[in-house]
């Protein structure tokens, strides 16, 4: 053990002053440091099996090696191995704020926030994959998040157990985290198969959680037989039916987000491993649904949108939804796709028998231009008649006034 104000020498030569030990357990511990040249506060993690130093030494070189903290602030990867101490330790920068754990007792935070929590911690795995590492234990101890300025920032620690080419990882990962492969072969008494296919399991499972506030092996009885719930899962027969199988702690309805997110899940949390999106597919697929958020009008809830939706999933306001009306004051109704033509708009031989479409999706209406001739938009301002694009559809709101090749309508709601 570390008495505060000891100081220890990295192999750089760095000193490391002691401030307090945060953390113990068999393997060793982990103290609060101040990195003496900075003034900076960071960790040094001690290790008890001096055996084990010479293979520890290479694998943590190997990570510095990387320089993964220049590719992404949420990473805290050793940066200084000590060999001064009998199992040598580590150094790494502090992250600070509470664990993920903490975060999730506590009330969930708008779903834009939770959004781009999950797109960072898609990010800061993707980086650690592109360098064909595992993490090797991610779980929501070792992603820590800070809230500052109405933002989760996300930091991933606790890189040590990584596996990569010709470093098999030390660690199986935590229980509730384990992917199935991985935990039949530790149940098998085998050495734990590590790969970046069972952090991707992990990294679904820590997205669940940031979206929907609940681990989804959460049983209805708050404990259960993890293994079945999670088959269940994977299986698409647990959460995604939103009248089944409601947990005691039901965390947010899985149908607040899209289904091609739903899909996601039901892949990442899925038995075969090479079906599991890959940490990047995660974060184009969460950044894309960013612009896809909805916050109601009544109840502030926040959802992300899709054709199936119509009304708040929470307090059942309806979406605005929007009609046409016509010069001569005929009301024409929009459904969830409406394709206007000539004998929609009165006759005139100027109008394509298909003129344009407009579609719903949410509560977002959007008009595709397809006719001969021009499908127009009057400008607000000017007064100006612009054209809109046939390959692009375009959103529309209520008050805007359109031209159908030579026929005038008005989007009222
Ligand atoms: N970079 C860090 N920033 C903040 N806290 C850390 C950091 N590294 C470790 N800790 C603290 O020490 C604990 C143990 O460190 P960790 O690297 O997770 O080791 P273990 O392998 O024992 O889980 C963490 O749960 C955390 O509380
Ligand atoms: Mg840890
Ligand atoms: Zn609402």
């Amino acid at each position: 053990m570390l008495a505060p104000d000891t100081t220890v020498l990295t192999d750089r030569r760095t000193p490391l002053r002691v401030v307090r030990r945060l953390d113990g357990g068999a393997e060793g511990d982990a103290y609060e440091v101040l990195h003496v040249p900075s003034g900076e506060f960071g960790v040094l993690k001690t290790f008890r099996d001096v055996t084990r130093k010479d293979l520890r030494r290479e694998r943590t070189r190997y990570l510095i090696g990387l320089d993964l903290e220049a590719l992404s602030p949420t990473l805290h990867p050793p940066r200084e191995f000590v060999d001064a101490l009998p199992g040598g330790g580590h150094y790494a920068r502090m992250a600070v704020g509470t664990t993920l754990r903490e975060l999730l007792d506590g009330a969930s935070p708008p779903l834009i926030t939770a959004l781009g929590a999950a797109v960072a911690l898609a990010h800061s795995v993707d980086v650690v994959h592109a360098r064909d590492v595992a993490h090797g234990d991610l779980h929501d101890a070792n992603v820590r998040a800070e809230i500052r300025d109405g933002v989760i920032r996300i930091k991933l620690i606790d890189l040590d157990g990584f596996a990569a080419p010709g470093f098999p990882s030390p660690v199986a990962g935590a229980e509730l985290y384990m992917a199935p492969e991985v935990r039949r072969a530790v149940d098998a008494g085998r050495a734990a198969p590590v790969s970046l296919a069972a952090d991707r399991f992990a990294l679904s499972l820590l997205i669940h959680e940031i979206l929907l506030w609940v681990h989804p092996a959460v049983a209805p009885d708050g404990a259960g037989d993890v293994d079945a719930t999670l088959r269940a899962l994977s299986d698409g027969r647990w959460r995604f039916n939103s009248t089944l199988d409601r947990p005691a702690n039901p965390g947010l309805p899985a149908e607040m987000l899209d289904p091609a997110l739903r899909a996601l899940f039901a892949r990442g949390l899925g038995l075969d491993p090479a079906q599991r999106p890959t940490a990047d597919e995660w974060k184009r697929a969460l950044t894309r649904s960013l612009w896809e958020v909805w916050r109601c009008a009544r109840c502030e809830a926040q959802v992300v949108i899709d054709d199936s939706k119509s009304a708040c999933l929470f307090c059942g306001e309806p979406y605005p939804s929007l009609a046409l009306e016509t010069a001569d004051g005929r009301r024409l109704d929009l459904g969830i796709v409406r394709t206007l033509g000539r004998d929609d708009l009165g006759g005139s031989r100027h109008v394509s028998a298909r003129q344009a479409t407009i579609r719903r999706h949410g509560p977002d209406y959007r008009i595709s231009a397809m006719g001969i001739n021009p499908t127009c938009r009057r400008n607000h301002a000017t007064g100006a008649w612009i054209e809109l694009p046939s390959d692009e559809a375009v959103l529309i709101h209520p008050g805007d006034v359109l031209r159908l090749a030579d026929v005038e309508i008005r989007v009222v709601s």
